[in-house]
């Protein structure tokens, strides 16, 4: 736990998760990509942030998640755990850091759980099952993730909702189930039909979390940025706007800009004048 973390607020942990499928209690999942967001999410009694590697999207401007590195979710992982006392963080692994070989996902999965993780997230369903269950021997608590896999865009043909066909939704499920055999605690279900979901929830005995995946997951997961309304140009039928993010954003951005070349900021308020103490009360930054 870090310093700034609050010792008095229990920490969710994969017992949590468990029990809150058991008792039917929805749980809560969100991105989170750094200290400042971390703090207000944890605040909010989010159960799981997720560092996720779709900051390759939301934080780098990446088309895709194929360019985020280890070494860039170990970073974003340091800075979301040590704003964290309560949520369970989840380390994302990116593409090809566990796909090659077994030893790339525990050696890498350990730069996660050092950084900070409690647990890992990676994509795939039966072909990964042996390295999960690899990862899971060694003590690493591993979340899965089936449906559509954001690495596999290109294989997929783009971002598009898979489990159509029956033969398609038989693999999902298969591949949901194969995680679990495996292993892992928790699995992902990302852009399939609502139906296909709830038969898969129904047959797992451990959470899913849905995404674009409809109300019968025993969780939801979304982009932090995405239920902010941070970008408009992004508003796909699975999110909900929780803010409209990105006019009170650029608004205040445009009133400082004014307001700077009009000389209304700073005013005295915001200024150290001899006598207002050694530092007026006031640092330089928050
Ligand atoms: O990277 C990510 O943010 C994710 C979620 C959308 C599940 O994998």
């Amino acid at each position: 736990m870090s310093a700034h973390a609050d010792p008095n607020k229990k920490q969710v942990t994969l017992r949590t998760l468990q029990q809150m499928k058991r008792a039917g209690q929805k749980i809560t999942m969100l991105t989170a990509y750094d200290a400042t967001f971390a703090r207000l999410l944890d605040a909010s009694g989010v159960d799981v942030l997720l560092v996720g590697d779709s900051l390759g999207m939301v934080v780098k401007g990446e088309q895709n998640t194929l360019g985020v590195t280890i070494e860039e979710v170990a970073y974003h992982t340091a800075a979301v755990a040590r704003a964290t006392s309560h949520a369970h963080v989840v380390g994302d692994m990116p593409f090809m850091s566990y796909q090659a070989k077994v030893e790339d996902a525990l050696k890498n999965a350990a730069l996660l759980l050092r950084a900070g993780a409690s647990s890992v997230k990676l994509e795939g369903g039966a072909s990964i099952a042996p390295t999960v269950a690899r990862m899971v021997e060694a003590g690493i608590p591993v979340m899965g993730h089936v449906g559509l896999m954001p690495q596999s865009v290109h294989a997929m043909g783009g971002f598009v909702v898979q489990g159509k066909d029956p033969a398609s939704r038989q693999r999902i499920l298969e591949d949901a189930l194969a995680l679990q055999r495996a292993g892992a605690y928790a699995v992902v279900l990302e852009g399939i039909p609502a139906d296909l979901a709830a038969e898969i929830t129904a047959a797992l005995s451990i959470p899913t979390i849905g995404i674009g995946a409809g109300a019968g997951c025993d969780g939801q997961v979304l982009v932090v940025y995405d239920l902010l309304g941070l970008n408009p140009a992004f508003q796909p039928k699975f999110v909900k706007k929780y803010l409209d993010g990105a006019s009170l954003v650029l608004d205040a951005f445009t009133r400082y800009v004014a307001e700077v070349r009009g000389g209304a900021f700073p005013a005295a308020e915001h200024s150290f004048g001899v006598g207002s103490g050694r530092d007026g009360g006031a640092k330089a930054t928050t």
